[in-house]
Parts: structure tokens; sequence; C-alpha cells
């Protein structure tokens, strides 16, 4: 097993912004990095297009590997894991993105004490702007923490919680894109619905959020600081607020981010 080889199983939609975070925009060299998808068209289009190894089966892949990333979806996982349980090596860490599936139900299907890292990512690692919740398994050293963190850099921010938290992680920030794309989608509607052209408006809102997130970013004042500098007496915007809170603006969301955590459990198994 070569110390700096990486294996992905799983080149879908998540393996894909893996492999480009490390290799195009972060420094880990293509040939090092070996590719396996059940579906050979997929596996083919991301290995050419990175110039990253293709293998034809997990024999060819686990052996030579230290660092092995899981990118199935989780009704795949435990099949996929049955299939990698006897080429397993000591030392191998297992870096699993599927939604739900433990650390503890990983390790208790390959070998007791495997290394196991688990991720929740969101879609923004794809162009560097993600943000990756990690939890690590007590075998994982903190070096190795550390060596996969750097690997992660480039797709975007990476966080550490514990386990119990990454339903809640799931419900917040993997899934949390969705909420601002609805956010936007919703200002957009608005911005017609008050005469503005769709276009206009559209890059009026995207510059609204970027902004506002930039400035939170930077200056880290509480949000609710920032809105009160927008907020003037009897102003505009106080009566936005107010309608907002009168529709439950916020309690909504939160009801929607529980909901999300929710269902998230309900996917767990191990
Ligand atoms: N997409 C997101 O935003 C997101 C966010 C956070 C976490 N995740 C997690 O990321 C994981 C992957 O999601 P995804 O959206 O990337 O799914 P996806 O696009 O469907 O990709 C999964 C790939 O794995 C292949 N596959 C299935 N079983 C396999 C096996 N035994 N060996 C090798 N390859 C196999 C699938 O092939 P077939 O299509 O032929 O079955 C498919 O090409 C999921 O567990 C999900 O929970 C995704």
């Amino acid at each position: 097993m070569a110390k700096n080889n990486i294996g992905l199983i799983g080149c879908g939609a998540m393996g894909s912004a893996l492999v480009k975070g490390m290799v195009n925009m972060g420094n880990i060299d293509p040939g090092t990095v070996y590719l396996y998808d059940l579906s050979v068209d997929r596996k083919k289009q991301l290995a050419s297009e990175y110039n990253c190894k293709v293998v034809e089966n997990l024999d060819e892949l686990i052996p030579y590997c230290k660092k092995i990333f899981i990118a199935v979806k989780p009704q795949d996982t435990e099949g996929l894991l049955n299939s990698i349980k006897p080429l397993v090596q000591p030392g191998q860490i297992y870096i699993s993105v599927a939604a739900g599936i433990t650390i503890n139900y990983i390790e208790s299907c390959l070998l007791p004490g495997t290394k196991t890292i688990r991720l929740m990512p969101n879609t923004p690692c794809l162009i560097g702007e993600g943000v990756i919740v990690i939890s690590a398994g007590d075998t994982v050293t903190e070096d190795e923490r550390r060596e996969v963190e750097n690997m992660l850099k480039p797709l975007g921010v990476t966080i550490r919680m514990p386990e119990k938290l990454m339903d809640a992680a799931t419900g917040l920030s993997g899934t949390g894109p969705a909420y601002v794309y609805l956010f936007i989608e919703t200002m957009i509607d608005a911005g017609v619905s008050v005469g503005i052209r769709r276009d206009v408006a559209s890059k009026l809102v995207i510059q609204n959020v970027i902004g506002a997130a930039k400035m939170l970013d930077s200056n880290a004042q509480h949000p609710a600081e920032l809105r009160n500098i927008v907020t003037s007496p009897a102003g505009t915007t106080s009566a936005a607020l107010l309608t907002l809170e009168e529709e439950g603006f916020r309690s909504c969301l939160i009801k929607a981010v529980m909901e999300a955590t929710r269902r998230s459990g309900e996917l767990r198994f191990g």
C-alpha cells in the first residue's frame, strides 16, 4: 500500500466534486488517485478529465491506497463495504460521505478498529466554496485528521463536529444550499412582482446575498447588528421585517432545519 495513493469509490456528483477539489484546485498528484465506479463511463469520464487512474475492480484499488473515499448512495454502502472487507489493510483510512451511515457501522462492516472518517459536505464544494463537517473515529490520530483536512481545503472550509451532531449538520449545512436557492428564487420572483425585469432582479438578489454574506464573514458582527443598521425608524425595512415576523419567516425556517435533521436521523443506519 503506497502512503500517498488515494482511492475514490463512486464517481457521481459528490465523488466528482472531491476529485475536482483535491486534484484540480488542490495539489494532489492525479497519478496517485485511483477511481472506481460501477458505471464504466462515469469513472472513465472523471479519470480522463483529471488524468487520474481508472481501475476495473476493487482488487486494483483497495490494496494500493492508504486513504479511500466512499462516495456511493447510503443504500449502496452496505453491499460495497461487504465487498471491501476481505481487502482491508491495517493503517488504511476510510472516508465516507454517505449521509446517515455511522462510523460505528462502517467499522463493524470492515475490520474492528478500522480508521474511519465521516464527512458531510455541501455542493458549493464544486467551486471551492463549500463547507465540510468532519467527524473521526477513535482510532484516527490527530495527524491523520489534519492530513485529511488539508486534502479537503481546496473544496472549502472544514469544521470538526462530534458525530452525534451529524444529522444536525446534514439538516443545516448539507441541505443548506437548497434553502438559500429557494430564498434567492423567491426574492427574484418578488422583484418581478414589483416591476423589475427578471434578469435585473436576479443580479440584484444574488449580489445582495454575496455582499451580505461577505460583510458577515469579514467583520464578525452578529447578523442582528447588521440588520439593525439597515432598519431606519418607520422605514421600508422595518415594514418588511414586521411582515416577515407576522408570516412566521423565522419559525418556518427553524422548523424546516429541524425537519431535515429528523429526516436525516430516519435515514441513519448503524
Ligand atoms: N450530492 C450531494 O449534494 C451530497 C451532499 C452530501 C453528501 N452526499 C453523499 O454523497 C454520496 C454520493 O452521492 P451522489 O449525489 O454523488 O450520488 P451519485 O451521483 O448517484 O453517485 C454515486 C455513484 O456511485 C456508484 N455506485 C453505486 N454502488 C457502487 C458500488 N458498489 N461500487 C462502485 N460504485 C458504485 C453509482 O453508480 P450507479 O449510478 O450505476 O448506481 C454512482 O455512479 C451519498 O451517500 C450522499 O449521501 C451527497
